[in-house]
């Protein structure tokens, strides 16, 4: 079996990973990537591009160029990846999507392109988060309903959306679990006088510094004690080895909206 592949975006930070990983996968053929065509790496090799040798594959500009790929991989901008689902639908490619920041609205434009392509959106790629959010949908059955929740994410100083789309999902996880409106419970940081915590609300922090990769941890506290569930990511690459998970996953999938649960088999 190989999949042909390409990445969209494939200068970014996590663009650069996915070249990696894509091309030391056993299944994968990496055909390709896509930049802006303002970018300074146009015409660039691959590998180069990833600081592991060249690969003999060039950047395009244009998504035609790209037509040989079975899967196209997108971790971009929202625009970018709206544009490049358009582009996927009319031309029946499946996609990864990894872009983050999305509103609920431009959630349901991607599940509605779900019904003529195979997608898989996720805000998260690392294996490792996808089981925190199983562990957190188990503990908020448990105890969420008389525990104090709150929501820690700390990420690298260039990370444009806040809480992050991990954070949110995790969020949206617990509420949809306890029965609650997350629009109507979310508390998002604190400052100044305020009344005492009210129980069914869901709290956000959110830091931005550094190089962080990507840390988010999950309290939930009662008097007298506290259970915390932590994910820390020490390098992009996790995030690119989960991405081709879901590249591997979707090649024989049928036309549908997929998250990450469903890649890893821990959908009920
Ligand atoms: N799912 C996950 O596990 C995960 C993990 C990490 C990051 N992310 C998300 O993935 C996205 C990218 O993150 P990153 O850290 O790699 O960001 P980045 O370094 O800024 O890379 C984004 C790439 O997308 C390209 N791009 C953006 N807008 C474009 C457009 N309109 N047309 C064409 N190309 C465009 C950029 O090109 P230029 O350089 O030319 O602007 C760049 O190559 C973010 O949404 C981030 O939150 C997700």
């Amino acid at each position: 079996m190989t999949i042909n592949v390409a990445i969209l975006g494939c200068s970014g930070r996590m663009g650069r990973n996915l070249i990696q990983a894509a091309s030391e996968h056993e299944y994968i053929t990496l055909v390709g990537g896509s930049v802006r065509a303002s970018s300074s790496f146009v015409n660039f090799d691959l590998g180069e591009l990833a600081g592991i040798g060249a690969l003999g594959k060039k950047t395009s500009t244009q998504l035609n160029d790209l037509l040989v790929a079975d899967v196209f991989i997108d971790f971009t901008s929202i625009e970018s990846t709206l544009e490049n689902v358009k582009w996927c639908q009319q031309h029946k490619k499946a996609i990864v999507i990894g872009t983050t920041g999305f509103s609920a609205k431009q959630v349901q434009v991607i599940e509605q392109a779900g019904k003529t392509i195979p997608i898989v959106l996720a805000p998260n790629t690392s294996v490792g988060v996808n089981l925190l959010f199983k562990l957190v949908e188990i503990t908020a059955k448990a105890i969420g309903d008389y525990t104090d929740i709150e929501i820690f994410e700390a990420h690298h100083r260039f990370k444009k959306d806040a809480p992050s789309g991990t954070a949110m999902k995790i969020g949206q996880v617990i509420a949809d679990t306890l029965g609650r409106n997350l629009e109507k419970c979310a508390v998002y940081g604190r400052e100044g006088l305020s009344d005492e915590r009210k129980n069914d609300t869901i709290g956000f922090a959110t830091i931005r510094a550094g190089d962080i990769v990507g840390e988010h941890t999950v309290f939930f506290a009662d008097l007298g004690e506290r259970l915390e569930i932590t994910h820390k990511a020490s390098s992009r690459m996790t995030f690119a080895l989960g991405a081709m998970r879901a590249v591997t996953w979707l090649a024989s999938a049928n036309a549908g909206y997929y998250t990450m649960q469903d890649v890893l088999g821990l959908t009920d």
